[in-house]
């Protein structure tokens, strides 16, 4: 039965609402994406245990600079967000580790508030887990109730009976669309009362190598995070993906105004992909994309706001202007 509740203990609930389904939309999303002319994989089955742990190495690293950079925003912000915001529920889209929820907390003097309850929404079960976990630790007031979920798919998942302080941070729309973050943004905004608010942190517009650079970092841990794809599919599909036989590639693409991630094959390869039944031979040189992450410009931000249904309440920025934590309220 759907939600799966995973736990239920005194201030924490986690209810599943990743089912049977994902195994047919995996099979349908990975079928589609490798049989077209131009290969790809949808980028959230980069999330599973490794995966998550890769992303949070990648945030640490010195050549990428949107998590230090977005940090540094909130600390200086989050006292002003929270102000208004004593009581509710903050719901986080695409959580991953707790490094930036607990700046809000924090900043609400939250060992001395109760009547907070965060809500993380993550489609990866092991993170999320073990960052409620250790909220709870810390915020001895503190409820939680995560919900593992895919975003795009599931909002319907996320209660609405108090206000609510919606968090999508991260840059993690610039990893949709154009058509498809737009219509993400309608689809939250759907959910939202007339006092909740939506921080939606996006990635601006920089000089390239700078870009280039933060997805393709010197240790080479993004390389292994673009290529765990490989071995997620190897163990969700039965597929032999050699991941040696696949370069990182990572460049910013100047037309669309994007960074692209791609797995380009080293050699003449051929995969098998038992749950699929299919033989794929891939060409040397030939690329499978993994990943977009759009830059933005602020007019681009308040264009895509606005189409939205939503206005933009407060700007946030660093001196650089490289990253902007945008507070939004329906218009
Ligand atoms: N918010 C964190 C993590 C960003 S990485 C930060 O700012 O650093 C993106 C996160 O979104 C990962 O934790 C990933 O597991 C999750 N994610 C990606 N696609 C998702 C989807 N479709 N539904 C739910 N979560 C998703
Ligand atoms: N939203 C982040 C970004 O676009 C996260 C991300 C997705 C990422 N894929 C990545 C970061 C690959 C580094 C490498 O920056």
């Amino acid at each position: 039965m759907y939600p799966d509740v995973i736990k239920k203990e005194h201030r924490i609930e986690i209810r599943s609402h990743i089912d049977s389904s994902f195994r047919s939309e995996i099979i349908k999303d990975v079928s589609t994406g490798l049989n077209a002319s131009r290969k790809s994989i949808p980028s959230k089955y980069f999330y599973d245990e490794r995966g998550s742990q890769l992303f949070e190495e990648i945030c640490t690293l010195p050549e990428y600079y949107p998590t230090r950079t977005e940090m540094s925003i909130l600390k200086l912000s989050a006292p002003i967000i929270m102000k208004s915001f004593d009581r509710g529920d903050i719901v986080e889209l695409g959580s991953g580790a707790n490094g930036k929820i607990r700046m809000l907390l924090d900043a609400a003097g939250h060992s001395k508030l109760s009547g907070l309850r965060y809500i993380p929404v993550d489609v990866s079960e092991t993170a999320l887990t073990e960052a409620s976990e250790e909220l709870l630790k810390i915020y001895p007031k503190l409820e939680v109730l995560g919900i593992v979920a895919d975003f795009t798919l599931h909002m319907d998942a996320v209660p609405s009976e108090h206000k609510k302080l919606i968090l999508f941070l991260g840059s993690t729309i610039g990893n949709f669309d154009e058509k498809k973050r737009e219509d993400f943004l309608k689809l939250v905004a759907g959910t939202m009362n007339n006092n909740d608010i939506f921080l939606v942190g996006f990635d601006m517009l920089k000089p390239k190598a700078t870009l280039e650079a933060a997805y393709d970092d010197m240790r080479g841990v993004t390389s292994e995070f673009n290529k765990n794809i490989l071995r997620v599919i190897n163990r969700e599909l039965g597929a032999d993906f050699k991941p040696s036989h696949f370069d990182h590639v990572a460049f910013f693409n100047s037309d669309r105004e994007r960074i692209e991630m791609h797995l380009r094959a080293n050699r003449d390869t051929t995969v098998h992909i038992d749950d699929l039944d299919l033989e794929l031979d891939i060409d040397k040189d030939e690329t499978i994309h993994t990943e977009n992450s759009c830059k933005f410009s602020r007019e681009g931000v308040k264009d895509l706001v606005e189409k939205s249904g939503m206005k933009i309440q407060n700007w946030y920025s660093d001196e650089m202007g490289w990253f902007s934590l945008t507070e939004l309220i329906l218009a």
